[in-house]
């Protein structure tokens, strides 16, 4: 199988600098010859491209959702770039950047087959224009690929909702804004908090979550660095306490893999800038190889 990284260098979906330097840490950290030990076929297609930040302005387009155009025009070039991956029977590896750039990974790989998509993180991420509290479109991208929110979003790529809310899984959950909350329990998104990892443990979880998705070819993973615990991955922009482990992050990887569905993957929110070293990226390193299938023994 062969891996194509694509690498996503683009901050607008929220208001700190520098996750924009997510693909540089993580290539820093050894990414592709960490991939390649495992006996894949790698190839690092390099960065989409990302308009300049204008530093004079805050916020853009409208209100309530910041960036927009910016977002969408980065978001439309990761779709094609993600079609591209799956129609050659690659596996695209996106590197973030924050969390916005999933609008375009999940609608590219989702173009020709239904995908379950497990979404790690320490929020919802489900808020519309209408709903967020900032503003942030990173706190917005599985509200839209659901089907909810700003008409210019809906439009990356295809026209309107890319997967099913009854194909989602959230995982580490520990943030919601009220409204979003409102939101996400009348979806039909299956929801995982940490008081259900607490109490039934990463496993049990991980096999539910295989589970739903036993009549699904692909699963595409997005992972949201925030749902670490800030112990072990400081290195992001939204840091909640009280999230997954170290072996709790690397064991739900390693049942993902055992399934053999993994077929593409996001690592977000990854900000050198806010990191203890590069402790964030390398932590994120270390789960992607298991993810795509390192073992101890
Ligand atoms: N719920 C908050 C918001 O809408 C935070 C979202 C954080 N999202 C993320 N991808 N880190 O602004
Ligand atoms: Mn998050
Ligand atoms: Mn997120």
């Amino acid at each position: 199988k062969k891996i194509k990284i694509i690498g996503v260098p683009m901050d607008f979906g929220q208001l700190h600098r520098g996750v924009d330097m997510g693909p540089a840490a993580l290539r820093y950290s050894g990414l592709v010859p960490r991939i390649r030990q495992l006996g894949y076929d790698v190839e690092d297609t390099g960065d989409v491209m990302v308009p300049v930040r204008d530093q004079g302005q805050a916020k853009s387009s409208s209100g309530d959702a910041n960036y927009l155009q910016e977002i969408i025009e980065v978001c439309e070039r990761v779709y094609e770039a993600g079609k591209k991956a799956i129609s050659e029977n690659a596996f695209p590896l996106f590197l973030g950047g924050d969390h916005s750039i999933a609008m375009g990974t999940i609608g590219g790989v989702s173009h020709n087959t239904q995908t379950g998509v497990i979404w790690i993180d320490a929020h919802g991420d489900f808020n519309t224009p209408k709903t967020s509290p900032s503003g942030n479109v990173h706190g917005m991208p599985l509200a839209t690929l659901t089907g909810d929110g700003d008409p210019g979003l809906l439009e990356i790529g295809r026209k309107g909702k890319k997967i099913d809310p009854e194909n989602v899984v959230l995982i580490g959950i520990r943030s919601l804004d009220d409204k979003e909350k409102e939101r996400l329990k009348k979806s039909g998104v299956t929801v995982y908090t940490m008081r259900d990892i607490d109490e039934q443990g990463i496993n049990t979880i991980t096999n539910k979550a295989l589970m739903k998705f036993v009549h699904m070819k692909r699963i595409h993973i997005s992972l949201d660095m925030d749902a670490m615990d800030p112990v072990e991955a400081p290195g992001v922009g939204t840091p909640v306490p009280g999230g997954l482990t170290y072996r709790e992050a690397h064991l739900f990887m390693e049942i993902i893999a055992d399934s053999g569905k993994l077929s593409s993957m996001d690592m977000v929110e990854i900000n050198p800038i806010l990191d203890q070293a590069n402790k964030t990226a390398e932590l994120a390193v270390d789960l992607t190889v298991s993810a795509l299938g390192k073992r101890i023994y």
